[in-house]
C-alpha cells in the first residue's frame, strides 16, 4: 500500500509558503487599475472579485497542496473541499472547478491520480458543479487542487475589509487538524478515532458561506487555512482595521486533541505562523500558541457578524452541525490586535 505522505515533504495548508516570504514574493507586484476588479490581492482576500455590471460578480481562486493524508480518495476529497471553501468564504456559490494535478506518473502510477480526481470530482457533485476540465504535470512531488469560479450578487459579498466594531466572531469548524496531520506523517497518530474526527472535518463543506452571505449582518467571512486561526482573523483585523478579544476557552478543537497538544506534537507551519503574528498577538501559554497558530487544512469559516445578527447566524451554523459558540468580538483600536483572554 502506498503512504502518499511519505512523498511530500510538508502537507495540506500547512504546506502553504510562510508568510513572510509572501510578503518577499508579493512584494513591488502590481496589479494596475482595472474597473471591474473589485476586489484584488490588498488585503488577502480568499478569491478576487470581477463586477459583472449587472448586480452579479465573478468569484475566482485556486488553492491546491502536497498529500494530507494517505488515502488517494481522500486527499483528493479534501483539496477539494479546501479549494471550494474559498468561494463560500465570500459569500458565493461555485459554478464550475479545473483540477490543478502534479504527479510523479513513474513512481506512482497514473492509476493513483485517477483515484485522486474521481474524490475531488465526487465533491464537486455534491457541491452541484462540474470539475470541468484542468491542468497536469508529471512533477516530483505529488500535489493536486483546483481553481474555482463563482457567483455571488454584489450584496452579498463578504470580504476582509467589512468587520466593524461590535462584531462578534464565530468558528464553523474545530481547530487541531494541523496536529492530527503532523502525528500522521510522523507515523505517530495515537488516536484513530481523533484521525477519524479531524478528517471528517476536513471532508465537511464549507457551503454555508453561502447562506451567511445573505444575512445582511454578517459583515465579513474567510475560510480558517494555512495561517490558522492567529493568521486569519489578523486578516480580518488588519482590513477592517480593528482589534480581536478571543476568549481562549470558548475556542471549538477537535475531541481529544489534548493527547497530541500534551506531547507538543504540532508541525512546523505552526512556529512560522507564530513567527509571522506573533508582535500582534496578546502572550500566548504553550497550548494557546499551538492552537492559534495550528495550520488549518480545509478547516472552518470564520464569521464577523453584527449582535443583531446573532441569531441567523446560530441557526444557520446549528442547522449544518457547526459550533454555535461565539470565540469573541472585534473593537475598534489604534492597531489591528489579537488579544487572547
Ligand atoms: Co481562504
Ligand atoms: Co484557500
Amino acid at each position: 500500500m502506498v503512504k502518499l505522505t511519505e512523498f511530500a515533504r510538508g502537507g495540506g495548508c500547512g504546506c502553504k509558503v510562510a508568510p513572510a516570504e509572501l510578503q518577499k514574493m508579493l512584494a513591488g507586484l502590481r496589479q494596475g487599475e482595472h474597473g471591474a476588479l473589485l476586489v484584488g490581492n490588498s488585503h488577502n482576500d480568499d478569491a478576487a472579485v470581477w463586477n459583472l455590471g449587472n448586480g452579479q460578480l465573478l468569484l475566482s481562486t485556486t488553492d491546491f497542496f502536497l498529500p494530507v493524508v494517505d488515502d488517494p480518495f481522500d486527499f483528493g476529497r479534501i483539496a477539494a473541499v479546501n479549494a471550494l471553501s474559498d468561494i463560500y468564504a465570500m459569500g458565493g456559490k461555485p459554478a464550475f472547478a479545473l483540477a490543478i494535478l502534479g504527479w510523479p506518473v513513474e513512481k506512482l502510477g497514473a492509476e493513483l491520480a485517477s483515484v485522486v480526481l474521481r474524490g475531488a470530482s465526487q465533491v464537486c457533485a455534491e457541491a452541484g458543479i462540474p470539475l470541468a476540465g484542468g491542468h497536469t504535470i508529471d512533477a516530483t512531488e505529488p500535489f493536486f487542487g483546483l481553481a474555482v469560479n463563482g457567483f455571488c450578487e454584489v450584496k452579498h459579498l463578504k470580504t476582509n475589509s467589512g468587520a466593524q466594531s461590535g462584531d462578534i466572531l464565530y468558528l464553523s469548524k474545530p481547530l487541531g487538524v494541523g496536529m492530527v496531520n503532523a502525528a500522521l506523517k510522523r507515523g505517530s497518530m495515537p488516536d484513530a478515532e481523533l484521525f477519524a474526527r479531524a478528517l471528517e472535518s476536513m471532508l465537511k463543506l464549507n457551503r454555508i458561506g453561502e447562506a451567511l452571505g445573505r444575512v445582511e449582518g454578517v459583515h465579513a467571512m474567510t475560510d480558517v487555512t494555512g495561517f490558522g486561526l492567529a493568521g486569519h482573523l489578523f486578516e480580518i483585523c488588519k482590513g477592517s482595521s480593528l482589534q480581536a478579544n478571543l476568549k481562549w476557552a470558548m475556542i471549538p478543537r477537535l475531541e481529544g486533541l489534548e493527547v497530541l497538544m500534551n506531547s507538543y506534537v504540532f508541525p512546523d507551519m505552526t512556529t512560522r505562523n507564530f513567527n509571522a503574528y506573533n508582535q500582534n498577538m496578546s502572550e500566548l501559554s504553550a497550548e494557546a500558541l499551538m492552537l492559534l497558530c495550528d495550520p488549518q487544512t480545509s478547516g472552518g469559516l470564520l464569521i464577523a457578524a453584527a449582535p443583531e445578527a446573532a441569531s441567523a447566524v446560530e441557526e444557520i451554523l446549528r442547522a449544518d452541525g457547526g459550533s454555535i459558540i461565539p470565540i469573541g468580538t472585534l473593537l475598534s483600536g489604534k492597531e489591528p490586535f489579537i488579544f487572547v483572554e
